[in-house]
């Protein structure tokens, strides 16, 4: 009897854990599933219809259904080499032939299903001006319509400081700068004035705003972020998001935002990255601190509705982001909940260990929705047939499953009719006016005023407009170029006036009065007599790996002009015109005012207005300002943080 008991509170036992297992099992299934377009997908069979031709009734061409209507009806008439297509971003460049792709040709995008494009830095139309663009885009758009489904292509561009590879945009403050006048509702203001002027050229999409939280300046991709803290990165990440998306997507200018780089990249160690530097280098992070440190800025863009992610080049304790399905699927997707689309950064699935096809496969099933070729064996990269073949072949061969090839599909379809792509797939030009227009270079002042950080001042801030003799010196005091800096017209920017705008020199001659005497030279010479002499010092322009230095010393040029006023008995005002901090200590003690006014863009008026003291500055540093290079890194929150200028640090009048 004893036995039997047993036997069933046993029986009952294992029934019990067992059952247990089921329902764990299940909800496991169920959060398997992921949130969003995967659930509905994995729900059905799709019905198949890809041999079918859609009529103008079809379901997916009705915007007044539900958008996953739509995106379910549109996929079912699709190809495996229409997916593909979709997945596949080329950069313009590469459609006109030339030596290296002879047979190249716009008629690609049709034969390719193309479902992007792109302008890399100073990807321009050989006419660089707003309208020329937007008949670029929309003869490329005309090009896509004329497919068998007739899905727009969707075009993205680096407007990382304005619509910075157009002559004649506005060209913002870069996000350093952005980020020390600690104000989100601007930097909304600057990120929809530059969506509105991305709408003009017929864009729909803008690698932006990075999110990078740049730990060590030696960097050459400091400047692109708001600052070493994910404090300051998060305030900001929703605002820029909101700017350039607007409330929501399919508004008439709502341009789609794009979180960048995920995730980590201004985590990298020195001597891990490019020619043995720091850029797409090694981000040695625990669990904790790539969350606390790196991940911040991302919730609050997904929290603002951002619609594509792009993928970093560096990687995480070794494993290549592009590659790691962790970071973009069971992180970004999965636990977090995004439903837009991931996209690759520039021949970034290239960087992972293996041959071409090893990295599509890799990279794809680790969670990258659309590829980022982007074109041509021009400079050793792939040929978009290439990834195209090979997509497919690894499909074929069940390295990439139809389901996983659906949900990146499903994402990018999805995007593309949240943005009413389907119905206004042309470009408004009756918005080319707005292209640098007065209203939006007031933001740009504004933003310029707000960005400067005043480091010292032994009194001669603000100066007087009425002075007598003004003498203004240094490479940067009357280059448009070299005030601009990086990603603007060119990849890696250039000096010299490559664009409409103000620079400090003439906002000088403009800010004082009639009678003062303003004078120039920009090697110093000539200053004797003056009153005071303004040394506009810093970097010249350059662009990620380009801009990676070892040492931040001051550019011995800078230090002879100011030598050269000095001896002439001419007190000096110093304006820093940097993608960062700069070595200054040693100088320091001989300079009346100095002034950090990082990239600030085409409006150099808004640095005379804190010159002259027209607007008392409020700037506060987002980045430490080191001591010397071997202080770096050097980051708030460090324990021994002693820097010459702590993070926060900026003096008002
Ligand atoms: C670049 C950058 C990325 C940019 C992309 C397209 O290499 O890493 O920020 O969006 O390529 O230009």
């Amino acid at each position: 009897m004893l036995l039997t008991k047993i036997k069933i509170s046993l029986l009952i036992v294992i029934f019990l854990v067992f059952a247990g297992c089921q329902s764990k099992k299940s909800s496991q299934a169920k959060n398997e599933k992921i949130k969003g377009l995967q659930a509905i997908l994995t729900g059905e069979q799709l019905v198949d219809r890809s041999t079918q031709t859609p009529t103008d009734s079809s379901l997916y061409k009705n915007p007044e259904l539900p958008v996953i209507d739509r995106v379910r009806d549109l996929l079912s008439y699709m190809t495996l080499e229409e997916k593909i297509g979709q997945m596949t971003q080329v950069d313009r460049q590469f459609l006109e032939s030339d030596s290296v792709t002879p047979a190249a040709s716009v008629n690609d995008i049709g034969t390719y299903y193309l479902g992007s494009l792109l302008s890399g830095g100073g990807s321009t139309p050989s006419k660089n001006f707003p309208k020329a663009w937007a008949e670029m885009y929309d003869g490329f758009q005309k090009i896509a319509l004329s497919t068998r489904l007739g899905i727009p292509m969707i075009y993205g561009i680096d407007a990382v400081h304005g619509h910075n590879n157009v002559v004649g945009a506005t060209i913002f403050p870069h996000q350093i700068g952005l980020g020390c006048t600690n104000n989100p509702q601007l930097v909304e203001d600057v990120n929809r004035a530059t969506a509105v002027e991305i709408a003009a050229t017929g864009i729909d999409w803008d690698f932006a705003p990075c999110l990078a939280v740049p730990r060590d300046e030696r960097w050459g991709r400091t400047y692109e972020g708001f600052g070493e803290t994910p404090d300051i990165v998060k305030i900001m990440a929703g605002a820029a998001v909101k700017g350039l998306q607007s409330d929501q997507l399919g508004n008439p200018t709502s341009i789609l935002a794009c979180a960048k780089h995920f995730i980590g990249d201004g985590g990298t160690v020195w001597g891990t990255g490019m020619n043995k530097k720091i850029d797409r280098g090694d981000t040695r992070v625990t669990e904790q601190e790539l969350r606390e440190i790196h991940l911040p800025g991302y919730l609050h863009a997904l929290e603002a509705g951002v619609g594509t992610v792009m993928a970093s080049f560096n990687q995480v304790n070794g494993d290549h982001c592009h590659g790691n399905k962790y970071l973009l699927t069971d992180l970004l997707k999965k636990e977090l909940g995004f439903e837009g689309f991931v996209v690759s950064d520039w021949e970034g699935i290239d960087q992972i260990e293996g041959d071409y096809k090893f990295d599509i496969i890799t990279s794809i099933n680790a969670g990258i929705d659309m590829v980022m070729v982007p074109g041509a064996a021009k400079w050793g990269g792939q040929k978009y047939t290439d990834f195209i073949n090979l997509c497919i072949e690894a499909v074929n061969e069940g390295f990439i499953s139809e389901r996983r090839i659906n949900d990146a599909v499903a994402r990018i379809l999805r995007i593309k009719f949240k943005m009413g792509l389907f119905e206004r797939p042309y470009s408004d030009k009756s918005l080319l006016s707005k292209v640098g227009s007065k209203e939006h270079r007031k933001i740009a002042r504004e933003a310029v005023r707000q960005s400067l950080v005043v480091l010292k001042n032994d009194g001669v801030l603000p100066l007087p407009k009425d002075l007598g003799h003004i003498h203004v010196a240094g490479k940067n005091a009357d280059d448009l170029g070299n005030q601009c800096g990086g990603w603007t017209i060119t990849w890696q920017g250039e000096s010299g006036p490559l664009t409409k705008g103000t620079t400090i020199y003439e906002a000088i001659q403009i800010a004082v009065s009639s009678f003062t005497n303003v004078t120039f030279s920009k090697d110093g010479s000539g200053a004797k007599g003056a009153d005071i002499g303004i040394v506009v010092i810093g970097e010249t322009p350059y662009a990620e790996m380009e801009g990676d230095r070892e040492s931040l010393a001051l550019d011995k040029k800078d230090l002879a002009v100011i030598g050269r006023i000095r001896k002439a008995g001419v007190p000096v005002v110093v304006i820093i015109v940097s993608g960062r901090p700069l070595m200054i200590t040693d100088e320091l003690d001989k300079w009346g005012g100095v002034i950090a006014a990082w990239l600030p863009g085409s409006e150099g008026k808004g640095i005379t207005d804190v010159i002259f003291g027209d607007y008392n500055p409020t700037g506060r540093l987002s980045v430490t300002w080191p001591r010397n290079m071997a202080q770096i890194p050097i980051n708030f929150g460090d324990t021994d943080y002693d820097p010459l200028f702590e993070y926060g640090f900026g003096l008002s009048y």
